[in-house]
Formats: C-alpha cells, structure tokens, sequence
C-alpha cells in the first residue's frame, strides 16, 4: 500500500491564517492561490452517512437561515457578520438550497461556456450587454444562522463542516472571521473550537456566486448557488479520530484478504493520550496503543488482520463487512466510535483487459448529474435511492458521478446494493476548449487542479464502490493533468485513474460517443490498455436508438471495458418555480437566463420527476445480464454476460401466449428473494419468442359497395354511410358518429424532427418530403367490382420523381382495404423518407386504444427490443409520450391490429403486415413550433399516422450523428404495403 495519509500534512500549504481583508488586495476569490483559507485537511467520510442521524457528535445546522441577496460584491452587506448587525429583517432561505430555486436571481444553464466574462482568474469582468452577469457582476448571498452550545459542548473540539458551497464562501463565527473555502463539490471543514461560546452562537457565511474555482467548474448544468449541502457541527473529542482508511488486499488466489488499517489520531487540546485505537471487523478485534500526544500532533496507528475465505465485493454480489473504528481510553471505555463498511474485491488492467476480482466484468453504465427539479444541486436521501433503485433494476452496473463528488450518501448506497462506481474530481475548464492547454498547462492553476483530486480521493476512499478515480470532465491536457493523476496514485494505488482529456494520465482509452462501427475499430486499433466510452448514446429527448448495436461490439471485444450513457436525469427544472402549475419542466432560457443552452441539458432516461422514458427499458433490455437463444431445435439457450452470478440464481419463467392465433413464449429470469432494490419475481432478464406467427389478412371477403362519380371525386354507398375518394386520393368518411366531424384519410410521409435528427440536419435533408402529399399530381382513377370489393385504383405523381398507386378495397358492408404502392420512376437521388404510408384524422373524442403490437411503452424500428408483443389498453394521453422538449413520439411498431374509438364507435385497422402507428391529440404542425408540452394546441381531432415504416430515432449523438441506415426507408426502393380499415 502507498502512503495514504501522509499527504494530509503536505495539504496544509493553503491553511494560511486568516488575514484582514485590504480593499486593494487581490481578492481570495479571483486568485488561484487561495484555494482555502484555515480550512482542515480533507478526510475520509468518518460515519455511514445512514448513521449521522443517529451520530451524537453531529449537530445538524440545516433549516431556515436568515439570508441577503446581492447582485453583485459592491451591493453585498459589508460588516454583517458582526454580532450586533440586525438581520431580523432579512428574508429566510432552506440550507440546504440554492438560492435562484428560492426566488433570489436567476438559474443559468449553460453547456460548455464560462457565463461570466473569460478572464481568468477574474470573473466580475465586462460581459456581452445581453448577458446576466452584465448588471449581475457576481451576486453574493450573505447567510446568518444561530446554534445555541452548552458548557460542555464548547469544552470540546468543533468542527464546523459545509458539505458543499457553490462556489466560494467567508465563514465567521461570532463576529470574528474563521476562514475561506472554494472547490464547490467537496466538503470544507474548519476548527471553531477558538470562536464558540456557551449560549447562543452567530454563524454567518457570505457566499460568492462566481469565484477563479469557476474555471474548473464549467460543467454542462444549471448554474446554480449557495450552500447546497448539509452544514454539520461536529462535536468532538480533543483528542480524535481525524482520518482512516481500511483497506482489504485479497490474496492472489482470493484464498484470504489482508486488511490493514491506517487511522489517524489528532490531538486539538493539551497534551495527553494513553489511548488505544481498536478495528472490529468480522468477530475480530485488533487495538494499538496510541501513545501520548502533544497539542496539536497528529500521529497514525496501523492495524492489520486477515480475513480468512473472504467473501467478495462485486457490483452483483455487492458482500460487505461492517465494521468500526474506536478510540478508547485504558480502561476500555469508548471515546470515539464510527461505523463503516469494508468490501473485499481487485480492480486492475491486465494488459488490455480490465478485471474485477480476476474477471473481465462489463461496465454497463450511465452518468448523472446531482440533480433535483425544485431543490437543484441538494438531492435528498429518497431521491439518490430511487434513483439508484431505478438504475438496479435496469441492469445499469456502472454509475459515473458526472462530473464532480456526489453527496456521501450515494456512495454508501452503491456499496450496499451493488454499483461500480467512476468517482470524478470536480475539474472542468470546458470553456477554454477540450483538452485546453491554458488551463492544463499553466503553473498558476496545478495546486487548483491537484486540491479537487485531493479532495475527492481524501473523502471517498473506503467504499468499495468506487473503482476508478476520473481527473474531471472535458478540461486541460498537460502537467496540471499529470499533477492530479500523480495525487490521486500517490493516494490510492487501489483504483485505476482516468482521465478524459490527456489520455497520457489514464489507465484506460477512452473516446466518446463513436458509433458502434467505429468502437470496434477504436477498441481493436488501442493495444495497450482497456477501451472505454465514458460517454455514449446520448439520450436526449426520443432517443437511445441502435443500443444492440452497441452491445453486439462490446460483448465481441473483450477489451472494451464497458460504456456509460449520457444521462441519467433530465436536468429540468419545475414550472412551480416560477409560479407554473402545470407541471411542465423548465430549461436552459426559460428563466431568461443569458446566455444559455436551450433545452440541451435534457438527456436523461429519466424525467426530473424520476418518471423512466420510454428509452430507459430499452436500457433495462440490452443491459440485462442474461441473454435467451432459441436453438433450431426449439431448445431455449441462457447465454450469462456476468462473472458472479449463475443462471440458476434466478426463477426462469415461460409462459405461452396466445392472441389471435399467434402463440408466443415469454422467458423471464425473476429474482428469487426481495433485494433492496427490487421484490422477489422481479424480471432482470426477459426475452419473447414467436412460436407460431401471426396470419395477418390479406382479402377483404366482401360484396362491392356502390360507387357514383361526383365532382368532389367518387362516392361509395355503404351500409354504414358514404365514403368519398377524391381524385388525390385521399379518402373521407361521410359517416364517422359524433356530428359532424368527418374521418380523412391520406398518403402522408412527413415526420417532425427529434432531438438527435435536428443537428443532422433531417428537416434541411428531407425536406422535400414535407408536402410531398400536398404537391402530388393526379395521374388516372379507375374502378372495378373484384371479388372482394369494389375496386378504386388512384394514381398520383410525388413531385419527388416517384408514383403512388393507392387502391381501395370497399366492401358494402363498409369495411375498406388499403394498399399502397410506392414507385420511385424518374428519381434517382430520392432522400430518405420520413415515414411511408397514410394519415388519418378522426373525430377529438376518439381517444380509447386497445392494439396488438409491440408495447406497452413508445418503441420505434431502431429501439423496439424491449416493447414485447402483446395486447395493450390505454388511453391516447397514455399512447402519448410529452417529451419536456416536444417532438416526434407515440409510435409503436409491428402492429398487427389496433383500435381507436369513444363510446359510439370504434376503428379497427387490421395490418397485411406489421404496421408502425402513432397517435396524437394534436397535429405535426401544432407538435413542430412548440417549445414545451403546455403550448402544443391538442384537441382538434385524433391524428393517426398508420405506416409500413418510420425513421429510427438515432442513437449516437445529438450534435451530427445520423440514424443507422437500417434504420432509415431509401426513397428510391418500392414498397407495398396495407391494412384494412373496419368501424365497430
Ligand atoms: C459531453 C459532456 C457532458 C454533456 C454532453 C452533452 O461531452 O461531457 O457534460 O455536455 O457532452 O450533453
Ligand atoms: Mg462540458
């Protein structure tokens, strides 16, 4: 093991004594050098975060403090930290919070740019006019609160500890000035045991919104401030613990796991000591004495035992050992006690290979951001486990904490449930450019860049969980990269650092967002390390297309380590912050925030409500550990992508299904007992086979209705009432119930954009196709009686230099078939076609949908794997999918049937082959110009687009990366297809 806390004194170069602010001095927060003034060094998480509730030495100062909001330093209240400054008048804000979701100035979101002026380390210069930051030159959220101590309390060392500060803050206790602290995303700690006094005690914190620790946290979020995480007062022993890591080094053949302990003892009073430090882990208890100390000293007691056949840590059988670290006195009583958790497992690069526990494990991962719709960057406790209970159960075994320290929470929980963990330093200088030499190379900013990987390795040590430490997101390339990777492997020689940007600092390649062709290509050309995407299918909006794809390369290289989705959770923000009721999400502008990123910060699986997406099962099914293979001989065939878990720890279910003919076995692999994370005959692997297909119509089987040339076109008389054909085809119901609302029907082939086509350009490349429909031309019409119908043949010409044929089958009885042909004549160069076949608008009442295809949720050609077949009842608003950012949605494919109607009257479409449908209260010109749900105008009519195909969504980006050509309908191929339309 490497010197682990013996950096802790070589951190105490920034602990200069506080000194009185001069007015010409360079101020703390525009200067690089000053990363803390008297803060403590950082350290292990030293109590379960479950536990600090219950932790006597924790005082929790979070609720309502007394607080003033400043739009820029010169406006701030200067002195208001003095005892007797009145701040009863003051307006009161939640700690933990951010003030711009508590009505004081204005969230910003903003993707890769600084939305202050550029000039580091300055940040209070002249930005564009436009700009917020123009007449808000850095606001200032000054905050007071008060704790009342006891005689005995004050008698003991105080720590005052802020979990997280957005982004640099003054800290004074009674008046008198404690100290300073930047790097936003890591706890800061300082000693107040000199300032306290029994009674009542004035906090008061005076918080910059803007500070030089702004260069390095240019993340792609919602800007946001203030004191954001818990504000704890620790109350504590003189003599302490002030450190500790335990560590489990397991024996080449996993046979045993040594463990050693390193805890570090401070004395903050007069010399003393004669005590012991104690580990109990596993029945065991081993002590050392610590000796005397003198004021001020800190010494490290090692202790070390072995554990005997341990039992392993992995993200699937996720064993761990509770166990405590004490000091006692010599009579054996308790002074100090923490609870903790030990995991016994290896995390290394063997060659090209990348290995937990001697196995090459696959990083199924996701990224995601600390983020909350109404509190912003604090994310209580429910959330992080429904969050993390949504990604267990959509087989996500990776989680990297995009991009900076999460709350200590999250940690835990991914120790106990189960989760590999890309641990990021808050490091981001995005708005110099990816991989930026000013920032990577200059001198001035290293001690900024190595404290954030300080920072993160001192606090996040001891959970297993963590496997790799990630230098930071889309920052430098140079030395100052090279001095954080030199800290963290000085630290920690455990856990494989990463780094994004200066590939020299990393143990393992990684490139992001590459289409699966080229991650083969990538990972087969890098021979020197593990391959990895720590960035990849961007799931912005309807998205998360060609996933198989994806994994298809992946489980065919064995040194491609894993991958992790761009993100987990919309970052939206709720309308009711802004006094909306609605319940729609807010995005980047609709604060008039200046600049800003519109609605990019929108990618996740899950909405900000944690509601999943449509695309999140899709996560769940090509993420699943199991995969089912149905031999030629009928033989159903597990193939396990896990290295700990067998198939036969699951329950595997088979159930024959049978709708309309079609029989259809469904395997599951369900759990056997309750996990924290999901019951007992949950499915964590499921897969449909088709055992005997569906006999989809062909013929109509009826007697020719009567049909009377008019001038609007033919007239057919049916039993049901009269339909219209015009000479464009397009077909009119002159019998639909409700009134007067008509049914019409028509070749259509326009389809809106979605997020990821928007950037390649799908609306500019298909353009033509957008009222290909209004700009056909009449050929021929024709009618016959066949066998089955009266037969009407229209012929048109699509101005893209194609035919289309359309023939309708009508029965007296009112049923009508549907063909279409599609015929590319003189084009040769016809663009890709959106969708291929008909619309149709129906009466606005028309909203019950009862169908057989694949579902329940949305799923499109390129993401249908995890949409089985079945038969699937909702109502249209639940066909629907409201994406934050509207667009494209709703379709459902390999249709075989499907009904729409109210009360009255039903349609029923009956596919010649699989159909895609999709169904809106609205039409494609209300869902195009429409910035959020609630101004999209619904309820004219049903529109119903009943297709042979529809353009995939795309998987790979959303900056230029087209949907894979399979994916996509060739315009200058023919195509046939049909459905028979039927009112019930
Ligand atoms: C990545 C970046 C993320 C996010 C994403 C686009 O390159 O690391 O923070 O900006 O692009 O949504
Ligand atoms: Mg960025």
């Amino acid at each position: 093991m490497k010197l682990l806390l013996s950096l802790l004194s070589a951190l105490l170069p920034f602990a200069a004594p506080a000194q009185p602010a001069a007015t010409d001095m360079v101020k703390d927060w525009e200067n690089p050098a000053v990363l803390g003034i008297n803060k403590l060094p950082y350290h292990a998480t030293l109590q379960l975060p479950s536990r600090w509730k219950d932790c006597h030495e924790i005082v929790s100062l979070d609720g309502q403090w007394k607080f003033r909001w400043s739009k820029d330093p010169a406006s701030r209240p200067v002195g208001f930290e003095a005892e007797d400054y009145d701040v009863s008048r003051w307006d009161d804000i939640t700690v933990p919070g951010n003030w711009q979701l508590q009505g004081f100035g204005r969230p910003i979101y903003v993707n890769m740019q600084y939305p202050f002026h550029r000039d580091r380390p300055s940040v209070t210069g002249e930005p564009d006019k436009s700009w917020y930051a123009y007449d808000h030159r850095n606001p200032v959220g000054s905050y007071v609160t008060f704790v009342d101590l006891t005689k005995e309390q004050v008698a003991r060392h105080l720590v005052l500890h802020f979990g997280g500060v957005h982004s640099a803050f003054y800290l004074w206790v009674n008046g008198q000035k404690v100290g300073y602290s930047q790097n936003s995303m890591s706890p800061a700690e300082f000693d107040v045991t000199p300032y306290v006094r029994e009674g009542r005690n004035r906090v008061a914190v005076e918080v910059y919104r803007w500070s030089d620790g702004s260069y390095l946290e240019c993340q792609d979020m919602w800007r946001l401030s203030g004191i954001f995480r818990e504000v704890q007062l620790w109350v504590r022993p003189q003599v302490h613990i002030a450190d500790y890591r335990v560590h489990a080094e397991p024996a080449a053949d996993y046979s045993r796991a040594d463990v050693t302990a390193v805890i570090a003892v401070s004395n903050a009073g007069r010399r003393s000591g004669n005590l012991k430090a104690v580990l109990k882990i596993d029945g065991k208890t081993v002590e050392e004495r610590v000796g005397w100390l003198d004021g001020g000293d800190t010494v490290r007691v090692n202790l070390a035992c072995v554990l005997d056949r341990p039992r392993l840590w992995s993200a699937e059988k996720p064993h761990l050992y509770p166990f405590s670290v004490e000091l006692q006195d010599k009579q054996g009583r308790v002074i100090e006690h923490f609870d903790y958790h030990l995991g016994v497992r290896r995390i290394e690069c063997v060659g090209e290979v990348f290995k937990v526990n001697g196995k090459n494990v696959k990083l199924r991962g996701v990224n995601r951001h600390d983020h909350h719709p109404v509190t912003g960057r604090w994310v209580d406790d429910q959330t992080y486990e429904q969050d993390l209970r949504l990604m267990k159960q959509a087989n996500i075994n990776f989680l990297r904490t995009s991009h900076y320290p999460d709350r200590e929470y999250l940690y835990e929980l991914c120790d106990r449930w189960g989760i590999y963990v890309m641990d990021e330093a808050n490091q981001e200088s995005h708005g110099y450019g990816y991989a930026n030499h000013e920032m990577g190379e200059d001198p001035a900013w290293r001690d900024a860049h190595v404290d954030r990987a300080v920072s993160l390795v001192e606090r996040d040590k001891n959970h297993p969980s963590v496997i790799m430490w990630s230098l930071g997101n889309e920052g430098g390339v140079g030395p100052n990269m090279k001095a954080m990777h030199d800290a963290v492997v000085a630290l920690d020689s455990t856990r494989i650092p990463f780094c994004d940007t200066d590939r020299s600092q990393s143990a393992i390649y990684d490139d992001g967002y590459l289409s699966p062709n080229r991650l083969r290509d990538g990972a087969r050309k890098v021979t020197d390390r593990p391959f990895m995407m720590r960035e990849y299918a961007h799931a912005m909006g309807n998205s998360m297309g060609n996933l198989q794809e994806y994994w298809d390369v992946i489980y065919a290289d064995s040194s491609i380590c894993g991958v992790a989705i761009w993100d987990w959770v919309d970052q939206g923000l709720s309308d009711k912050l802004k006094g909306g009721s609605d319940g729609s999400f807010l995005y980047g502008g609709d604060f008039g925030d200046q600049p800003n990123d519109g609605p990019f910060c929108i990618n996740g699986l899950v909405g900000p409500d944690r509601v999943p997406h449509p695309h999140y099962y899709e996560v769940q099914h090509v993420y699943q550990p199991l995969t089912f293979v149905r031999d030629a001989d009928g033989q159903i065939r597990i193939i396990n992508r896990d290295q700990f878990t067998a198939p036969d720890e699951y329950d595997i279910t088979r159930d024959t299904v049978t709708v309309a003919g079609e029989r259809l076995l469904n395997v599951a692999a369900r759990l056997k007992a309750d996990q924290p994370w999901a019951p007992k005959g949950f499915a964590v692997a499921s897969e449909q086979f088709v055992l005997q297909p569906y006999a989809y119509r062909q013929t109509l089987d009826g007697v020719p209705a009567q049909v009377q040339k008019t001038a609007a076109g033919l007239v057919v008389y049916t039993d049901r009432g009269t339909v219209t054909v015009a000479p464009d085809g397009a077909l009119t119901f002159g019998y639909v119930c409700s009134g007067a609302a008509a049914a019409h029907l028509e070749p259509y082939f326009w389809k809106p954009e979605n997020d990821n086509q928007h950037a390649a350009h799908f609306a500019e490349r298909l353009a033509v196709w957008r009222d290909a429909m209004d700009k056909r031309t009449y050929k021929s019409f024709s009618t016959e009686n066949g066998a089955d119908g009266l037969r009407i043949v229209n012929v048109t010409t699509l101005p893209v230099g194609a035919e289309l044929e359309l023939t309708y089958t009508i029965a007296k009885d009112g049923r009508i078939k549907v063909d279409m042909d599609y015929r590319p004549t003189t084009g040769t160069d016809i663009p890709l076609i959106p969708k291929l076949g008909m619309r149709m608008r129906l009466p606005a009442d028309m909203t019950g949908i009862e169908y057989y295809g694949r579902g329940p949720w949305e799923n499109y050609p390129d993401r249908k794997r995890s949409a089985l077949i079945g038969r699937y009842t909702m109502p249209l608003s639940e066909y629907e999918t409201d994406y934050i950012h509207p667009q494209d949605n709703s379709c459902r494919t390999d249709v075989r049937w499907f009904k729409i109607g109210n009360n009255e009257t039903t349609l029923r479409i009956d596919g010649l082959q699989p159909l895609c449908i999709r169904a809106w209260d609205y039409g494609e010109e209300d869902l195009e110009p429409a910035k959020h749900p609630c101004e999209i105008q619904r309820g004219r009519f049903v529109n119903l687009n009943i297709d042979l195909n529809v353009h995939g969504v795309g998987g790979i980006d959303t900056w230029g990366q087209r949907t894979l050509p399979q994916y996509t309908i060739d315009g200058n191929k023919p195509y046939h297809y049909g459905f028979i339309l039927s009112w019930q």
